[in-house]
C-alpha cells in the first residue's frame, strides 16, 4: 500500500532557496499593491457622478485592504531574511498597474478604472499562488489570501456597474 506524502519546502529547497523564490514572486505583488493604494486614492478623491458616496467609499476600503496586503506580503518576504524594493521609484517602474487618468472621473469609468487596475494586480497575484506552489506553501498561502481579498474589493467595485 502507498501512502501519499507531501514534501516539506524545506526538503525540496535549501533556506536560502526558498527565501530567493518567496521573493520572486512576492516582491511584484508589494509593488502593485503599492500602486494600487496610491491610485486606489486618486480615484477616490477625484470621483463625481450620482453614485459618488458608495464609490468614495468603497475605494477606501480598497484602498485599506491593498495596504493590509502589502504588509502581509512584504513581511513575508522580510521574514525569510530577505530585502525587497517597493520604494516610490522602484513600484512606478516596475508596477503592471495600467497609467490612471488625471483630474475629475464619472464614478463609472472611475469604477472601471480601478477594476482594470484591480485586474492588472490579480494578474500578479495569481502568479505568485501558481509559482509559489512548488517553493513554499506557507508563502502560497498569502497569495491565496490576497487574491480571494482583491477579488472580492473588485466585485463590490464592479457590482456598481452591474445593470
Ligand atoms: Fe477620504
Amino acid at each position: 500500500m502507498t501512502s501519499t506524502h507531501i514534501q516539506a519546502p524545506s526538503e525540496l529547497a535549501t533556506t536560502s532557496e526558498i527565501a530567493a523564490g518567496v521573493a520572486q514572486f512576492l516582491s511584484p505583488v508589494v509593488r502593485d499593491l503599492e500602486a494600487l493604494v496610491v491610485n486606489g486614492k486618486q480615484a477616490h478623491w477625484h470621483v463625481r457622478g450620482g453614485s459618488f458616496v458608495g464609490v468614495h467609499e468603497t475605494l477606501d476600503q480598497v484602498v485599506e485592504h491593498a495596504q493590509d496586503y502589502a504588509d502581509t506580503a512584504a513581511e513575508r518576504v522580510v521574514a525569510l531574511g530577505l530585502p525587497l524594493d517597493s520604494r516610490i521609484q522602484t513600484v512606478a517602474a516596475q508596477s503592471t498597474l495600467p497609467t490612471l487618468p488625471d483630474g475629475f472621473q464619472s464614478w463609472q469609468d472611475t469604477c472601471a478604472t480601478v477594476v482594470g487596475q484591480i485586474d492588472a494586480a490579480l494578474v500578479t497575484v495569481r502568479a505568485a499562488v501558481n509559482g509559489l506552489d512548488d517553493i513554499d506553501l506557507s508563502s502560497q498561502d498569502v497569495a491565496i489570501e490576497i487574491e480571494r481579498g482583491l477579488t472580492k474589493d473588485r466585485w463590490f467595485l464592479q457590482a456598481h456597474l452591474a445593470s
